[in-house]
């Protein structure tokens, strides 16, 4: 039965700082706590009344839910009353936004990784990327702020690698006034696509020479000085939102995620720190029974989560690393701002699903690099960071981290047509050296030219075909038919 109603629950979101545990009002925009500068998370202060439903009609409420024809349920807000249950329906933001794909490995994928595997193409998102989800429930709660304040005018700013930028600006180009975006990027450092997007948008554009670690600084300080919305993951809105990612995984697998492994790049740490909230969640309500496994994976050049967890426990020190170029550039984030949510969740999976419920596996330039490619001449859509978990499940396998019955799930957390200049320095094996990535020259390609450029000249459409397909004929060494 359709389901077309939309939710009456309303809950009470509060900030709780993670680091003092100081609680503040979920009615302004906060970023990072007054009293002790730690960041926040989101919290339902009336959370524990959602256990009123039972997990079986949780399941059967979202599946029934995956039918709406109404608007605001139809993306991440299936899962309304687990996310921000906060928002009327006239402030849901709805672009196309998440139930993204989650497509299993193809059989010769799958044969040659050796252990069944999918990827879920967060990269059919409106701009492309992950990021989406989280936009559409920070946009949602500015909608819902601007109406109550009467706010006439609210500029959003954020840093990014590429992806938040692109988001953002969709976004607030969709709501439109009183909100307007500007983004602020580290120069040089995100793809001509990612870099078309914001300005197709419309936004105000800024570069900075240096990383994103720099414009991360950046528009911390214009976030604690002027009147401007972050949009970066600092903002709990848009963890909210990610949440959703883990929820669309459990119900793709029936609610039953005790044998699967995921598998998620780790850059800001934002998206980690979502998926992990969001099991975190459905295992309290009784919605899964079993959490699954987290895996994060970082490159050699951007690795300081990996770096903190390969300490044995006890002689864990945190320490933000000066990034290398990276393939896998949109997560190439050496001062991750969401590192201290990730020790807090990954904590409780660990002390709910045992130490092998939360690990960092690291992988190489080239690992990330061959695996793309690999995934993507088997029928995939991998960005650079899905091949970094591509990379990371071949790692794992190695070391024995992963094995027996398990399934793993890989996020290809953007669009591989944002990343296509990765692949085009692959096939051209014109890697700067500063990436240590060396192609594999077997796995080149590039597009023939049949005929001279001039050869369409002076010639009719018929006359011109028929070349054309001798041309053809001829390189394909096709035979004729009898
Ligand atoms: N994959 C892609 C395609 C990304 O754009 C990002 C982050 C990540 C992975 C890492 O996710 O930061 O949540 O750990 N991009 C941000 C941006 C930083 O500005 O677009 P994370």
């Amino acid at each position: 039965m359709q389901d077309t109603s939309f939710p009456s629950y309303r809950g009470q979101m509060e900030y709780v700082c993670l680091n003092c545990g100081a609680r503040r009002s979920g009615e302004s925009l906060l970023y990072t706590c007054d009293a002790c500068g730690g960041v926040f998370l989101l919290e339902n202060t009336d959370f524990q009344q959602l256990k009123a439903t039972s997990g079986q009609e949780w399941r059967d409420i979202f599946d029934r839910r995956a039918t709406t024809a109404k608007t605001a349920l139809r993306g991440i807000f299936r899962y309304y009353e687990l996310l921000a249950p906060v928002f009327d329906e006239e402030d849901i933001v709805f672009l196309g936004e998440g139930l993204t794909p989650i497509i299993e490995a193809s059989p010769s994928l799958a044969a040659k990784i050796g252990l069944p595997f999918a990827y879920k193409n967060d990269g059919q998102n409106p701009s492309a990327s992950f990021k989406d989800r989280g936009m559409a429930c920070a946009f949602s709660f500015l909608k819902w702020l601007c109406r109550r304040n009467n706010w006439d005018e609210v500029l959003t700013v954020c840093a990014s690698t590429g992806d938040t930028s692109a988001a953002a600006a969709l976004y607030a180009s969709y709501v439109g006034a009183p909100l307007k975006s500007v983004v602020l990027l580290p120069h040089g450092k995100v793809t001509p696509q990612q870099l078309s997007q914001p300005l197709g948008s419309g936004a105000v554009v800024l570069e900075l020479p240096g990383v994103f670690d720099d414009c991360m600084k950046v528009v911390e300080i214009l976030a604690e000085q002027y009147r401007v919305a972050l949009l970066n993951s600092k903002n709990s809105w848009r963890i909210l939102g990610q949440e959703s990612y883990a929820l669309e995984v459990a119900q793709w697998y029936g609610w039953d995620v005790s044998d699967q492994c995921l598998f998620v790049p780790v850059g800001n740490a934002g998206n980690i720190t979502a998926i992990m909230a969001g099991f975190l969640k459905m295992y309290d309500l009784g919605i899964i029974k079993r959490l699954p496994r987290v895996f994060g994976v970082q490159s050699e050049h951007a690795d300081p989560v990996w770096r903190y967890y390969s300490a044995p426990k006890g002689n864990r020190h945190w320490a933000p690393v000066t990034v290398r170029p990276s393939v896998a550039q949109a997560a190439m984030i050496g001062n991750p701002v969401s590192f201290p949510r990730v020790q807090k969740l990954a904590e409780r999976f660990i002390e709910l699903g045992g130490e092998r419920a939360f690990q960092v596996v690291r992988v190489t330039e080239q690992q990330i690099m061959d695996a793309m490619i690999l995934a993507n001449r088997n029928g995939h859509i991998s960005c650079t960071q899905g091949g970094e978990c591509l990379a990371g499940l071949q790692n794992a396998l190695k070391i024995g981290l992963i094995g027996g019955n398990e399934h793993a799930v890989l996020d290809a957390t953007a669009h591989s047509l944002k990343f296509s200049g990765f692949q085009q320095m692959y096939f051209e094996n014109s890697f700067p050296p500063a990436y240590d990535v060396v192609a594999d020259a077997s796995l080149a390609n590039e597009p023939v030219l049949l005929l001279p450029p001039n050869a369409r000249e002076g010639k009719d459409i018929q006359t011109f075909a028929k070349m054309g397909a001798d041309a053809v004929a001829s390189k394909l060494g096709l035979l004729k038919k009898k």
